[in-house]
């Protein structure tokens, strides 16, 4: 897996590294923890994150977020996180991947199918003709998939004061069909994903990321 990655990095520049899996399995505890790690390093890199990193795309994140007196149409909300994204990838990934920098990326477009698609129900060739209007080629080197029931998430993200009436039964059987999904893709991209069972303990998690980019790194 990782020469594959190498291989790739060799063919771009830079190397973009996204972090996915469903509410509360850990996904901002990695970022903080790789940031560490690769500060420690003397490695350069960037944190950014979706729907979200630039000023316009965090606009359009609030947008996502906000509570309204109308429903969010499905479509609308895939088409604002497909806005969000170009807006990202051209002021940001883009200009880092030609820098040569290592770009930490808090969701990406697998999210979309998870959630927009498994999640909500849209449908896949949709969101797959959205990443290729959008993106083109572009797609992320590595994608680590930090797995946890969505029962488990819901707990953590509970201790971490997410308030309970957000995550009901029915977010839950939502947040096993996103699971599900990521789990299919990165079954069907194994060159690509790299899989930690985030049930395990922090320290366990740890270890693996640090073996995940040290062997990248090497
Ligand atoms: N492997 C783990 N074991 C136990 N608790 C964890 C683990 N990973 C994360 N947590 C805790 O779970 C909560 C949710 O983690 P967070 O990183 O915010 O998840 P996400 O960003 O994926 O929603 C935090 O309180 C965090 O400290
Ligand atoms: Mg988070």
């Amino acid at each position: 897996m990782v020469a594959s990655i190498k291989q790739n990095k060799q063919k771009n520049k830079g190397l973009f590294i996204t972090i996915e899996g469903i509410e509360g399995v850990g996904k901002s505890t990695a970022i903080g923890f790789l940031q560490a790690y690769l500060q420690e390093k003397g490695k350069s890199f960037l944190v950014t994150r979706e729907p979200g990193g630039t000023e316009i795309a965090e606009a359009i994140r609030k947008l996502l977020l906000a509570h309204y007196n109308e429903t969010m149409t499905q479509e609308a909300e895939l088409l604002l996180m497909f806005a969000s994204r170009a807006q990202h990838i051209a002021q940001v990934i883009k200009p880092a991947l030609k820098d040569n920098k290592l770009i930490l990326c808090d969701r990406f477009t697998d999210a979309s199918f998870a959630y927009q698609g498994a999640g909500r129900g849209m449908p896949e060739a949709f969101i797959a003709a959205l990443e290729k209007w959008v993106q083109g080629d572009l797609k992320p080197n590595l994608t680590i998939l930090l797995d946890a029931p969505a029962k488990l998430g819901a707990q953590r993200a509970k201790h971490r004061g997410v308030s309970a009436d957000r995550i009901e039964l029915e977010q839950i059987q939502f947040f096993e069909r996103a699971r599900g999904c990521y789990l299919v893709r990165a079954k069907a991209e194994p060159d690509r994903f790299q899989v930690i069972d985030a049930t395990q303990s922090l320290v366990q998690v740890k270890t693996k990321l640090t073996e995940i980019i040290d062997s990248l790194l090497q």
